[in-house]
């Protein structure tokens, strides 16, 4: 074993003296010192010797591969390869596009028509998107009859005790009645459900914004100017607006507001059905029997509430055509807002 050490010196000496070059560098290391190498070789015969022998024989090992790897150390420097050097910023690559993300665009135009509306003086309120028939109905003066009540329109809640989706944020109202003492400014936002069918116009799904304003002597003309003054800043100075008899069970009189049609700009196409009108809000006098649901004093108190579809404003503010593109989530509509 001491002279297979000898030998193996001896020509670990010879090649080191040969070593002229990177590759024969690398070549050294391959045969020496790797775990393969032929030092280790040796090391793997230790099991073969003797116990008495083993001491020696590993010191004359140990010194060995000691020497080796100080020699090959020396030339590190002359012929070892560089490291290739990985850049950590590669100008070639192509950027990192950052997408932010924002609200989305009917969330916008709510948060726009609430801040309107609180700076007039209106605090807003909520209520539930579960409803039951004596708030959504009942409480607003629906005849027993009334065809909205109709399965056709709205959306019940099976077995579920005279519970419903609400089909308008007007349920609210009552509400606020109820917990409020008049004067009473409030609006109320929120989701609407109706069981309708989906097109470019409507949608199953959708939102409002209800406003109710109860004090004593309010009057018709504090509604008009009220709306209009809103619209003014929703719209700007230059919009057309209209008010158009109509009738709700829970106000009278009852009128809708209609906005001169954004894509037409009055002469009539497919988004106003060919009115060159579009109605965005329904609103009147608060009708005395909802008065008396929401336990407030019909002879002393009168007041008015409007309802805006936001989506429908929200159609008017961004120039889209079709309402269903506010819900497909396709990143295209919404990347633009
Ligand atoms: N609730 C009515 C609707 O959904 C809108 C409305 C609200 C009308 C308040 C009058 C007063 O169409």
């Amino acid at each position: 074993m001491i002279n297979e050490i000898k030998k193996l010196r001896e020509e670990i000496d010879f090649h080191l003296k040969e070593i002229a070059s990177a590759d024969l560098f690398e070549q050294f290391k391959l045969s020496y010192l790797v775990k393969k190498g032929k030092i280790q070789e040796l090391f793997d015969k230790m099991k073969t010797v003797t116990p008495d022998e083993k001491p020696l024989v590993g010191k004359e090992l140990n010194l060995l591969r000691k020497f080796a790897e100080e020699e090959i150390n020396k030339l590190k420097d002359k012929f070892a390869k560089p490291e290739t050097h990985v850049p950590e910023l590669d100008l070639t690559l192509p950027g990192r596009k950052s997408y932010h993300g924002s609200y989305h665009p009917v969330l916008q135009i709510l948060d726009e028509m609430v801040e309107i509306f609180v700076l007039m003086g209106f605090s807003v309120a909520e209520g539930p998107d579960i409803e039951d028939g004596f708030h959504n109905f009942d409480a607003l003066n629906f005849a027993a009859d009334h065809p909205a009540r109709d399965m056709q329109d709205t959306f019940f809640i099976k077995n579920g005790n005279n519970l419903l989706l609400r089909t308008h944020t007007s349920p609210v109202q009552i509400r606020v009645m109820k917990s409020q003492k008049p004067p009473i400014r409030c609006i109320m936002p929120g989701r609407v459900y109706r069981n309708e069918a989906i097109n470019a116009r409507s949608l199953a799904e959708f939102h409002q914004i209800e406003g109710l304003y109860i004090d004593k002597n309010v009057s018709f003309a504090q509604l008009k100017g009220t709306l209009m003054e809103f619209s003014r800043k929703m719209y700007g100075e230059n919009s057309k607006f209209r008010f158009r008899p109509s009738y709700f069970p829970f106000t009278e009189p009852s009128a809708e507001l209609d906005i001169s049609c954004f894509l037409c700009g009055g002469k009539g196409c497919r988004i106003c059905k060919h009115q060159g009108w579009l109605e965005i809000a329904g609103c009147g006098m608060v009708h005395p029997n909802v008065l008396h649901s929401g336990e407030i004093n019909h002879e002393e108190y009168s007041g008015f509430a409007f309802g805006f579809g936001i989506e429908r404003v929200a159609l008017l503010r961004t120039g889209i055509e079709d309402i269903r593109l506010f819900y497909e989530n396709d990143k295209r509509v919404l990347e633009q807002f």
